[in-house]
């Protein structure tokens, strides 16, 4: 080793500047190799990162020079009667110049078959904890030892702080990469302000029973399964129970089991590994470690496909599972609540529907009535959405009269609050000052199914949703969403709706006029 003292400090600079340059760790250690061999020619050199949890090792990165076998293994467990066990366990440097006289070193033989024959190891301690080791080995011992020693010890202080410096910068990466899933998982998110308790208005009977049992039941960990028609409120609800539950600092992550295909759902609710499927470019985590110590719902759950299900139930009673095409177990802490319009005891019947998992689901069962069925929120929905829509349009609020009042009562409400919602809108928008009687409104409020087809008399429940749809979509010349869309007449969601369509066989191009 020169004995030069400015060529050794000239090294501890470029050092320094590797350190500060370096945002890779291959980069960092590649670095750092080839500023060390210039002073001290080592022949081998290594650093080991040390998980005391699991006690384990693992190569900071490739080592250079000669790679024994025994010891090339990324990842390994803290060998008994290895250099770096001494180092580690007594926290100080162990060397070693003849490694055949040394009888207690079990790699030793590692070594001397790779032609090294002396060794130079120092702990990594930074802020009293051991991060790992670091190791300098030799073919032929240097002539001057005792000196080489010493400087290698000093070094080794100077190569810990950047061998911290470097997990901290990874672990803030990290960090950052994962609060950038959540916010953008958040924009995308539908704004949750509308989602609110305070919006939540309800003066009937069955409704202050359910949300007597929600604030009784938020605070547990048991699953819950919404069930109701569409728009009674149960995406809504499921909002409301995970922001009165401990977890609501954590996100609320919704799945549409409807709106995914079948092919793409796994990988959705799981993650996957890159390269796990044609399009999977890069390494993607799931929505169920999104919600890591939040809540997960699994909207539209009966949609969810059979082979999927096995998969579901088994990440739900584990509260683990693995990524497609990766074969590490990942543990979540999530809540799951889950959403139907569908009667899953049929879909059981009929074997699309897993008995196991519906039990699993359905330890809290919350069914939301219809809004025909609960007419005394009718009054006070039309009364708060009024409001609500008149401060938005800046406008005084619609005044309805007695006929008016009857004709949104009598209404059946095939899309329930979401429907009765858009009608109020659409009447403030039109409000010119006036009472608004059973005239105004009615223009706004499909006719019951058996009416647009007298000559049936009895229509099951498909037919009479057919008749809707095709009813709507004629209306709305062939368009699905949009602020004219059948959906908005519908009051049902696009994505519903194209759902309904598909299942009951209605092509749209027959709706298209040809112009
Ligand atoms: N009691 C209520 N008070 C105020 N707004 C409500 C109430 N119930 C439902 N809504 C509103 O009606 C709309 C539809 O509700 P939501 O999306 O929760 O229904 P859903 O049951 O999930 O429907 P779908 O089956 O179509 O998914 C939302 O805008 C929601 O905020
Ligand atoms: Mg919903």
């Amino acid at each position: 080793m020169t004995k030069d003292p400015a060529k050794k400090y000239r090294l501890l600079l470029r050092l320094n500047n590797a350190i500060i340059s370096q945002y890779e760790r291959e980069g960092l250690f590649h670095m750092i190799a080839g500023e060390i061999s210039s002073i001290v020619p080592y022949d081998r050199f290594s650093i080991n990162l040390y998980n005391a949890e699991t006690e384990e090792l693992t190569y900071f990165a490739v080592a250079a020079g000669v790679s024994p076998e025994g010891i090339s293994e990324k990842t390994r467990p803290l060998r008994n009667g290895s250099v770096a066990q001494r180092v580690i366990l007594n926290r100080k440097e162990v060397v070693v110049h003849d490694l055949s006289q040394d009888n207690d070193l079990e790699t030793a033989q590692f070594m001397r078959d790779a032609g090294l024959n002396a060794t130079f190891a120092y702990p990594m301690i930074v802020r009293g904890k051991v991060l790992g080791s670091i190791h300098f080995s030799f073919k032929t011992l240097p002539p001057d030892a005792g000196e080489v020693q010493d400087f290698l010890r000093d070094l080794c202080v100077q190569l810990s702080l950047a061998i911290d410096n470097m997990l901290s910068y990874e672990q803030l990466q990290k960090t950052i990469r994962s609060l950038d899933r959540e916010r953008a998982y958040l924009i995308d998110e539908e704004s949750s302000l509308q989602y609110s308790r305070e919006r939540f208005f309800y003066v009937s009977q069955p409704m202050i029973s359910i949300m007597k049992q929600i604030e009784r039941i938020a605070s547990t960990e048991a699953s819950v399964l919404i069930t109701g028609e569409t728009g009674t409120g149960k995406d809504h609800i499921a909002r409301i129970i995970h922001s009165l539950s401990p977890r609501r600092r954590h996100l609320f992550v919704k799945v549409n089991c409807a709106a995914l295909s079948p092919q793409l759902i796994e990988s959705e609710l799981f993650g996957h590994a890159k390269g796990a499927y044609t399009g999977a470019n890069v390494r993607r985590i799931g929505r169920f470690e999104l919600a890591d110590k939040g809540t997960i719902f699994l909207d539209e759950i009966g949609e969810i496909p059979m082979h999927t299900q096995a998969k579901l139930l088994q990440a739900l009673q584990e509260k683990s599972f693995e990524r497609v095409g990766e074969s590490r177990t990942i543990s979540v802490d999530f809540r799951v609540i889950a959403a139907t319009n569908q009667h899953l005891e049929d879909n059981i019947r009929d074997k699309t529907f897993r008995k196991d998992l519906y039990y699993r689901l359905n330890t809290i069962p919350l069914h939301i009535p219809p809004l025909r069925e609960r007419k005394d929120d009718i009054s006070l929905l039309v009364k708060c959405f009024s409001t609500a829509f008149a401060k938005k349009l800046h406008k005084a609020p619609i005044q309805i009269s007695r006929s008016g009042m009857d004709a949104l009562l009598n209404y059946t409400w095939p899309g329930n609050v979401r429907e009765l919602e858009n009608v109020i809108e659409r009447l403030a928008i039109i409000n010119e000052g006036e009472s608004l009687t059973e005239r105004h409104i009615a223009a706004l409020l499909h006719p019951a199914p058996t009416a647009v087809e007298n000559n049936v008399v009895v229509q099951t429940r498909e037919e009479a949703e057919r008749q809707l749809i095709l009813d709507a979509l004629r209306k709305s010349n062939g368009m699905v969403g949009g602020s004219n869309g059948a959906a908005r007449l519908l009051g049902m969601k696009r994505t519903t709706l194209q759902y309904r369509m598909k299942k009951l066989g209605i092509e749209l191009f027959r709706f298209r006029s040809s112009s």
